[in-house]
């Protein structure tokens, strides 16, 4: 698959990172097709995090996401879901590779400043969520 779909989570927006985060992204070789500036509604997190609905950190996890404004976007680059996954780097700050965006941006696991997909069915319908065709380049 060539898209994946990624999210710029409050944490790194409240800390001024849009910009910076941006800037790793396009180095790395991904064209933004589709973006935009937006606030998760509770419905909207609840729904985009079920497959997590049963994990301990659900209500902490729909409460970050929904605090404040995030970024929202669909990327394109050959082997897109991988690569960004690779580009962002572990769950959890503490394991991520030097130089991976959530070393740099993330602060604890729960507030780790990236969302990437983790499959290329994932990335289609997670992108179908935030983005109505016309918005998509
Ligand atoms: P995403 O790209 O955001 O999907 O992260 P991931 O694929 O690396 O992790 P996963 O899908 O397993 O978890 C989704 C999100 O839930 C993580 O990015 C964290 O924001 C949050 N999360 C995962 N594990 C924990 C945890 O143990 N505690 C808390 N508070 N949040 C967690
Ligand atoms: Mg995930």
């Amino acid at each position: 698959g060539n898209r994946t779909f990624t999210m710029i989570k409050p944490d790194a927006v409240e800390n001024g990172h849009i910009g910076a985060i941006l800037e790793k992204i396009t180095a790395a070789g991904f064209k933004i097709v589709a973006m935009k500036y937006t606030q998760l509604s509770l419905r909207d997190a609840k729904a985009f995090y079920a497959v997590h609905s049963e994990r301990p950190f659900f209500g902490e996890l729909v409460e970050f996401m929904t605090r404040g404004p995030i970024v929202a976007a669909i990327l394109e680059k050959d082997n897109a879901v991988e690569d960004f996954r690779a580009l962002i780097g572990a769950t959890n700050p503490a394991e991520a590779a030097e130089g991976t965006i959530r070393k740099l941006f993330a602060t604890s696991i729960g507030e780790n400043a990236v969302h990437g997909s983790d499959s290329d069915e994932n990335a289609a319908i997670e992108g179908s969520f935030h983005f109505a065709g016309r918005e998509v380049y």
